[in-house]
């Protein structure tokens, strides 16, 4: 029965592996868990290796061990290897944040075959191998787990100029939902966080076209009468991320938690 399996970790988790950790809200999250005791296995396309080292860097500086991975999600043998770097040099894993991700923005009309692509296959089925291949890690240990993902508020609730992104960011909690249900019987909790806006790279570099000027389709439009857009900064959505990790969060499992300020409800 699976609630003979849900139940507190019997031991303190400490090796945690995050993915689009270079900069950013998983950066933010890499550096909350160094905090709370975790040794750190960071991953990031190759493009992004000098940022990696710096957070390296930052994360030995707290005392704990760190490893920078050259990752793209992508690809499965990539996410393979990463777990298994992170088994010989770290000695296990015990919670997976699956949070690299991108933005493409357009109309559904303007959409072409190459960038649905490109945006489902980093979004959702790079959250998928990172899901699954931590998972098989966590099993053979036999001690639990935590598994994370992030979707994103427009996983929830539609909004105007990203249809590929929105689509992708729905897998994320079906995809979280199946697993949480599957991965009961291994003490494994399986959730996803949806950040509103949130201030990085990914929303700084596109903002006049996501914001719009409240013409009707533009995002600000969308979200009139809603406490206005407030924008977070990256280590609001960590300390979230980090109560998930908690042995005493073993009670939350298939959940999409919006950390948004309200944007959606
Ligand atoms: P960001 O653009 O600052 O960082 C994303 C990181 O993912 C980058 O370092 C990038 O190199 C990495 N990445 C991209 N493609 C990759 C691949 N194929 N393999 C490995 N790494 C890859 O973005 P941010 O804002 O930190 O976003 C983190 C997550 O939160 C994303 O999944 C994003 O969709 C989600 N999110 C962000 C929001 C925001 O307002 N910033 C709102 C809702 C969700």
């Amino acid at each position: 029965k699976w609630e003979e399996h849900i139940k507190p970790c019997p031991y303190t988790p400490h090796v945690a592996v995050i993915t689009g950790a270079a900069q950013g809200i998983g950066k933010a999250i890499a550096l909350r868990l160094a905090d709370d005791g975790f040794d750190i296995a960071i991953a990031d396309l190759s493009s992004q290796q000098e940022k990696l080292d710096e957070v390296v860097n930052e994360i030995m500086k707290k005392g704990r061990k760190a490893i920078a991975v050259p990752t793209d999600v992508i690809k499965e043998s990539d996410v393979i290897f990463l777990i298994q770097r992170t088994v010989g040099e770290l000695g296990g894993v015990d919670v997976m944040i699956a949070n690299a991700g991108i933005l493409r923005l357009g109309t559904f009309l303007e959409m072409t075959e190459e960038t649905y692509d490109l945006v489902m296959n980093v979004n959702a089925k790079g959250v998928m191998f990172c899901y699954k291949h931590a998972a098989v890690q966590m099993i053979r240990q036999k001690r639990g787990g935590r598994i994370i993902g992030a979707s994103s508020t427009v996983g929830k609730q539609a909004a105007p100029n990203m249809p590929a992104y929105s689509a992708s960011k729905f897998a994320v909690r079906g995809l979280t939902q199946v697993f949480a249900l599957e991965m009961m019987p291994h003490n494994i909790t399986v959730n996803a966080y949806c950040p509103g806006f949130t201030l990085t790279d990914m929303v700084a570099h596109e903002s006049d076209a996501f914001y719009g000027d409240g013409s009707p389709g533009s995002y600000l439009q969308h979200t009139s009468g809603i406490p206005k857009v407030a924008k977070a900064e990256p280590h609001v959505i960590a300390s979230f991320v980090s109560y998930l990790c908690k042995p005493e969060a073993y009670f939350i499992t298939g959940q999409s938690n919006s950390v948004c300020g309200g944007l959606t409800m």
